[in-house]
């Protein structure tokens, strides 16, 4: 268990200057966010240390810039982002390593917020360079990592500098997200269904052979079915089909048992374009020449039985090709099923990434218990695997 802000003394907080990792890699076009769920989600951490005085120092990456500062990679969409949310200026600095950005942080007034450019503009952020890491750490008086979204990077900004400024806590994102999940996985009300998609299996591997312990029943959707369809000996047409994973399926249809549920069938065409006509088949009538690109409605039926009857449920990946209609029917079915899961008394835990964006397009996000706002950490987590974000916070 990891030391929390919220146990930290709140009178204490007053004057310090608060060192905040937020994950604010958010999607940006012509300037301006257009999806700003993980600002939105950072904001009880940013006003509870306003509200308690002290100086909030921001900082976090955004994109994947290469080889020094680069203007499209610039945080300054997300400052204005962040202060038609939070109603007040930010104060922006464009330089967090030079020695003046230090004086700028003992500058704000208690309550003040500022941000700092992105962090993978320079040179150490992504080797955690201790180096860089005392730079980040020069700017605080306490550290506190509520970026979730990059707690399986060990960066300068995630990892290092939480080893060099104490005290180094979770903010409140991070502790909903490690309670949410860390829950589902260790004491799920049951049954526990796990719903996982997607189009590689090979991604997904680790996460199926994690939860099969773990879960009464995992849900296959997505084009990672056709290569357990492949598995079985069943035709698949065009369809997408890892053919150096076809062995490794065989095996963990032997390894699940009952608990594995594969599609009933498909929603096939001859190639993926919006309004394209489409058939309905069973799984064993793919016909050569066509490829699987949505589950059917008999399995959207039987998948949305099994989850409204679950009293866990965690879905990880979409059904199908979601991005293209009419092949977001599946995905849109399960997400309506978590709903009405969820009107039922269940948890419901959405992974993060497509499936995020999938129940925000049913407009049932907020009917979900916990939607993750980490797309790769939520899976390295439920994978088990050590975040070193978290694993580099203070203990309780
Ligand atoms: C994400 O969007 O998953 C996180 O912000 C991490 O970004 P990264 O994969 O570029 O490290």
């Amino acid at each position: 268990m990891k030391r929390t802000l919220a146990s930290l003394d709140g009178h204490r907080l007053d004057g310090q200057r608060a060192l905040v990792r937020v994950d604010f890699n958010c999607p940006v076009k012509d300037g301006v966010v257009t999806d700003n769920t993980r600002i939105r989600a950072a904001l009880p951490t940013i006003k509870y240390l306003r509200d308690k005085g002290a100086r909030v120092v921001l900082l976090s990456h955004f994109g994947r810039p290469k080889g020094g500062p680069d203007g499209k990679y610039s945080l300054g969409p997300c400052v204005r982002e962040l202060e038609k949310l939070l109603g007040s200026p930010i104060t922006f600095i464009p330089d967090p390593t030079a020695p003046d950005a230090v004086t700028v942080t003992r500058r704000l007034t208690r309550g003040a917020v500022s941000l700092a450019e992105n962090t993978r503009f320079y040179p150490g952020e992504e080797t955690n360079d201790p180096e860089l890491a005392k730079k980040f750490a020069a700017l605080g008086d306490l550290y506190v990592n509520d970026a979730f979204g990059s707690a399986h990077r060990g960066h300068a900004s995630t990892e290092g500098v939480a080893h060099l400024l104490k005290p180094a806590v979770s903010g409140f994102l991070m502790e909903k997200e490690l309670r949410y999940l860390g829950e589902a996985l260790g004491n799920p009300k049951r049954p526990f269904v796990a719903v996982l998609g997607g189009a590689k299996i090979s991604g997904k591997i680790d996460l199926v052979e994690a939860l099969l312990p773990k879960v009464d029943q995992v849900l296959i959707g997505g084009a990672m079915a056709c290569t357990f369809f492949k598995a079985m000996g069943l035709e698949v047409g065009r369809s997408l089909v890892e053919d150096d994973r076809v062995d490794l399926a065989k095996m963990l249809i032997a390894k699940a048992g009952p608990k594995l549920i594969l599609p009933r069938g498909a929603v096939i065409a001859t190639e993926l374009t919006e309004g394209i006509t489409t058939q309905v088949v069973r799984r064993d009538k793919v016909p050569v020449g066509w490829s699987v690109f949505d589950i059917d409605p008999a399995t959207v039926q039987d998948f949305s039985e099994r989850i409204v009857h679950a009293g866990t449920i965690l879905w990880n990946g979409p059904m199908g090709v979601f991005e293209t209609r009419p092949f977001n029917q599946g995905t849109l079915g399960i997400a309506h099923a978590m709903a009405e899961a969820s009107r039922r008394g269940a948890i419901t835990i959405v992974g993060g990434g497509d499936s995020a964006a999938a129940v925000a397009q049913a407009g049932v996000a907020d009917q979900m218990t916990h939607v993750s706002t980490g797309g790769g950490a939520s899976l390295e987590f439920l994978e088990g695997k050590v975040l070193p974000g978290v694993a580099a916070l203070d203990d309780m």
